[in-house]
């Protein structure tokens, strides 16, 4: 249920998004979305927008689909209802497993974004990636996404 899925500010509720592991989108050039698990994400300011900063392995296929793929993800904090796929998401990979399929985490198209955001989230954000760089560990690189919508559902607002 979304019923009351509303739009918000970036940094609303930002301690939810803080404190929980996020489930991240990106997807291939032909519209295939995949899912991974994502610890290492922050809300910052960069270049004057407010963008998410998440830190990827270059081992994951998260990662080919962000530089080869479309340029954009979503990042999703799981309510009570979809914890458990965080599991599956973050340990196997899309390469060889369709990880929607397999969870049966459910999609809402994006709205500003062709990468749809996870169905019954807390938090759900749509982010356009402005920049990319090395990260301060030699296995993880940094994606900068411009927070295009953000949004908060059922759970966090009852
Ligand atoms: C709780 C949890 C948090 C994780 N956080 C990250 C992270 O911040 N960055 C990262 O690169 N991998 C992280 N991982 C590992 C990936 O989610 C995992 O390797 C996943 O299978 C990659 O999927 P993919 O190959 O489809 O991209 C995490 C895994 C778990 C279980």
């Amino acid at each position: 249920m979304n019923d009351k899925r509303i739009e918000i500010e970036p940094y609303d509720y930002i301690e939810y998004f803080n404190r929980n592991t996020g489930l991240m989108v990106s997807m291939d050039k032909n519209g295939n979305p995949n899912v991974m698990a994502l610890d290492w994400k922050s809300i910052e300011e960069f270049e004057g927008n407010t963008v998410i900063r998440a830190t990827v392995a270059y081992t994951r296929y998260t990662y080919t689909l962000l530089t080869e793929g479309v340029n954009e993800f979503s990042v999703n904090i799981p309510s009570d209802k979809n914890y458990s796929a965080t599991d599956t998401a973050g340990s196997y990979s899309g390469r060889n497993t369709d990880k929607f399929k397999k969870t049966g985490l459910e999609t809402i198209p994006g709205k500003r974004i062709k990468v749809p955001t996870i169905k019954d989230c807390l938090l759900s954000y749509e982010c356009q990636i402005i920049h990319s760089s090395k990260s301060n560990m030699s296995s993880h690189h940094y994606f900068y996404g411009k927070i295009l919508a953000a949004y908060a559902t059922n759970d966090i607002l009852k």
